[in-house]
C-alpha cells in the first residue's frame, strides 16, 4: 500500500513543490468507486497556490502523467484521484503478501527501540475478574503490534501483590487453625473464600481489620513465617493465573509484582526514596510524606505514610526508575482502566520533578470500562468482592458449553471438540471487547456474551475457516510460494468487484497496524478483521473456487486472504482456527 502511495507522491512532489513524504500522508483511500482508489486532497495547496481547490485539482488532473500501474486521474470537488489498473494492482498486492509470508505488512520502524508494555497487572489473591479480560486483551495486542513495527517489547505483568490485603489472609489462614499441610493443597477458590470470610468475621470482630493491619507490617518488616505464606499465597494466585493467561494465547517477559518495589529485601525502594529525598521534593503533612502537586492542579502523591508503609505510587515510582534503567525504554505504556488516570498523571509528574528528563516516554494508555449492572439496575464499574462482576473462567466456561451445544447440534461428532469450543469461545469473547473504541465503556450482559451473531468471533473465524478449508481441499495449504508459481498468472481475472474487494483491503494491512501502534489502539485491527471477513464471505459466495476456470488463480487470492486475515486475527488475540 505504501508503495502505491509512494508512487503517487513522486508524480504530485516535482508538479507542486510539496514533500514527497507529506503527500503521502494526506492521500485517503476514497469510499466509493468513482472517485478512484487513491484521493489527494488540494485543499492545503489553496493558499500556497492562491488558487481554489477544484481549479488546482483539475489543472493537476491535466497535466500529471498517471504513474506506473495507474490508468487515469481525475479531478472531483478539489480531490485528485487516482484509477489503479485492477490486473497489475492484482499481480503487486498478491505477490507481495504471498512471497513476505509472515513479513507482510510489518515495518521496521522500531529497529533498535524498546517498548515496555505493563498490563493485564492483577491484584493477586484474587480471582481473574471477567473485566480483567479487557486491559489483559488490549495490552496483549499492542504487544504483538509494535513487534511488527520493529520495535523489542518487553510484557510486563505488574502483579498487585503486596498490601494490606496480604495482612487479611494471613489472618484468616492462622485464625481458621490451617496446617502447613493444607497450604499445598491450597487453591484459588478457597484463598477467596478466606477474604469474604474475613470481611464476615471483621462485622462482629473489628480488631480484626487492626490484626490485619499489623500483620502486613509484620510481613513488611521482613518476618520469615509470614513472608512464607504469602510467598503461598502468591504461588497459588499465579497457578491459576497461568492456566488462564494460557487459554487466553497471553504471555509475559516479566512477571515483576509491585513486593519486588516495596520489600526492603529487594533493595528498590530505598533506591527510589534516595532519589526522592535527594532532590528535595517530600514535604511533611500530618505525619506522612507527600509530593505536592497543587501548583499542576492535583491531589498530593502520598509517598509514605506515617507508620513508615508505601503505597502503590511509590512502588510505581520505584518500577518506573527500575524500568528505565533496566529496560533503557524509548516508551513505556501502562494499560489500565480510565479510572487510573489521575494516579497516572501524578505518577508522571512526580517523575518529572526529580528531573528523569525521561518522564513523558512514559505513557498512560486507558481504556473504558466493563460495566455490570447493580442490583438496584444502574450501571457500575464491576468489582469483584462485592460480587456484581462475574469471574472471568465463569463467562469462558458458559461461552464453551454453548459453543458445545451449538456444535452438537449441527454436527453430533463435534460434541467431543471441547479445545476448539473454547477457542471459539476466547475469540468470541475477545473480539466483543476489542471491536469497541478501546475508551468506550463497554456494558457486561450475559444474554449478549453469549449471542455469536452478526459481527462476532466466530463470524470472523469462520471466514478464516472457510479460507482454510478450501486450500486444504486444493491441497495449496503448506505449500510454499515462489516467484515462479505467480509467473504467467490471469492477473485480469481479479478485476471483478468481489475479488477486488478483497485485495483493496489486503494492500491496506501494513497501514492498518501502523494506525493500530500510533492510535494505540486494536479496535483499528478488529473493524480491519471485520471487513476482511466480510469480504471474503461476499467473495466465496459469488465466485466458484475449486473446479472453476478460475481455479489456479484463485486460489492465491484464498491464499493470500488467509494469510493476512490469519495474521490479523493473532494479533487482536482471536485465534485463527482451522476448521469449526
Ligand atoms: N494492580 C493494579 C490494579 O488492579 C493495576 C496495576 C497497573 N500497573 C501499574 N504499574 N500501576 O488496579
Amino acid at each position: 500500500m505504501t508503495t502505491f502511495k509512494r508512487d503517487i507522491a513522486r508524480v504530485i512532489g516535482p508538479a507542486t513543490g510539496l514533500d514527497e513524504a507529506a503527500i503521502e500522508g494526506a492521500i485517503t483511500l476514497p469510499q466509493h468507486a468513482d472517485q478512484g482508489n487513491f484521493s489527494f486532497p488540494c485543499f492545503p495547496l489553496a493558499k500556497q497556490l492562491r488558487k481554489a481547490p477544484n481549479l488546482i485539482a483539475e489543472e493537476l488532473a491535466k497535466t500529471l502523467a498517471p504513474p506506473a500501474g495507474f490508468t487515469r486521474i481525475e479531478a472531483l470537488s478539489g480531490y485528485l484521484n487516482f484509477f489503479v489498473d485492477k490486473a497489475d494492482f492484482a499481480r503487486r498486492v498478491l505477490s507481495e503478501v504471498l512471497l513476505r509470508g509472515a513479513a507482510y505488512g510489518a515495518s521496521d520502524e522500531g529497529r533498535g527501540k524498546r517498548i515496555v508494555i505493563d498490563y493485564s497487572s492483577p491484584n493477586m489473591g484474587k480471582e481473574l475478574a471477567f473485566h480483567h479480560l479487557r486491559g489483559t486483551m488490549i495490552g496483549h495486542s499492542l504487544s504483538r503490534v509494535f513487534a511488527r513495527r520493529g520495535y523489542a517489547v518487553e510484557r510486563v505483568n505488574h502483579l498487585g501483590d503486596w498490601g494490606t490485603s496480604y495482612g487479611k489472609l494471613i489472618v484468616m489462614f492462622l485464625r481458621e487453625g490451617m496446617s502447613p499441610n493444607e497450604l499445598e493443597n491450597l487453591t484459588i477458590e478457597r484463598l477467596n473464600g478466606l477474604y469474604t470470610s474475613f470481611s464476615r468475621a471483621a462485622e462482629q470482630d473489628p480488631t480484626l481489620e487492626d490484626q490485619a493491619r499489623q500483620a502486613f507490617a509484620r510481613l513488611e518488616a521482613g518476618d520469615a513465617e509470614y513472608y512464607a505464606l504469602w510467598a503461598n499465597f502468591r504461588e497459588v494466585t499465579l497457578r491459576e493465573l497461568r492456566r488462564l493467561y494460557a487459554i487466553l494465547n497471553v504471555d509475559f517477559d516479566a512477571w515483576v509484582g509491585e513486593e519486588f518495589f516495596a520489600n526492603a529485601r529487594h533493595g528498590k525502594l530505598q533506591a527510589a526514596l534516595e532519589v526522592l529525598e535527594s532532590k528535595k521534593i517530600l514535604v511533611e503533612s500530618q505525619g506522612a510524606e507527600v509530593v505536592d502537586l497543587e501548583a499542576f492542579g492535583m491531589p498530593p502523591a502520598l509517598i509514605r505514610k506515617s507508620d513508615g508503609s508505601t503505597l502503590y505510587i511509590t512502588r510505581d515510582l520505584a518500577a518506573a526508575l527500575y524500568r528505565h534503567e533496566h529496560y533503557a525504554f524509548e516508551r513505556c505504556f501502562y494499560v489500565v482502566d480510565n479510572g487510573q488516570s489521575l494516579h497516572f498523571q501524578q505518577l508522571f509528574k512526580v517523575l518529572e520533578l526529580l528531573g528523569q528528563e525521561w518522564h513523558d516516554r512514559c505513557e498512560h494508555v486507558p481504556f473504558g470500562l466493563v460495566l455490570h449492572k447493580s442490583e438496584e439496575g444502574n450501571w457500575e464499574k464491576g468489582k469483584t468482592r462485592s460480587g456484581h462482576s462475574s469471574l472471568l473462567k465463569d463467562v469462558l466456561e458458559a461461552a464453551r458449553d454453548k459453543i458445545l451445544a451449538i456444535m452438537a447440534e449441527k454436527n453430533p461428532e463435534a460434541a467431543q471438540k471441547d479445545g476448539l469450543a473454547l477457542q471459539i469461545a476466547v475469540g468470541a469473547l475477545v473480539f466483543s471487547e476489542l471491536k469497541n473504541r478501546r475508551m468506550n465503556d463497554i456494558r457486561f450482559e450475559w444474554d449478549q456474551a453469549l449471542s455469536f451473531e452478526g459481527d462476532s468471533g466466530p463470524y470472523v473465524q469462520n471466514a478464516h475457516v472457510r479460507l482454510c478449508s478450501i486450500l486444504r481441499k486444493a491441497g495449496r495449504a503448506d505449500k510454499s510460494i515462489s516467484d515462479k508459481d505467480l509467473a504467467n498468472l490471469r492477473w485480469e481475472i481479479f478485476a471483478d468487484e468481489e475479488s477486488f474487494a478483497v485485495l483493496d483491503l489486503l494492500a491496506q494491512f501494513g497501514d492498518k497496524v501502523a494506525s493500530a501502534a500510533l492510535s494505540r489502539d486494536p479496535c483499528v485491527l478488529a473493524q480491519f478483521v471485520l471487513s476482511l471477513a466480510d469480504a471474503t464471505h461476499r467473495f466465496l459466495h459469488n465466485s466458484r473456487v475449486i473446479g472453476s476456470p478460475e481455479e489456479n488463480e484463485r486460489l492465491f487470492l484464498v491464499r493470500a486472504a488467509q494469510s493476512v486475515l490469519g495474521q490479523a486475527l493473532e494479533m487482536i488475540g482471536v485465534p485463527a482456527i482451522e476448521s469449526m
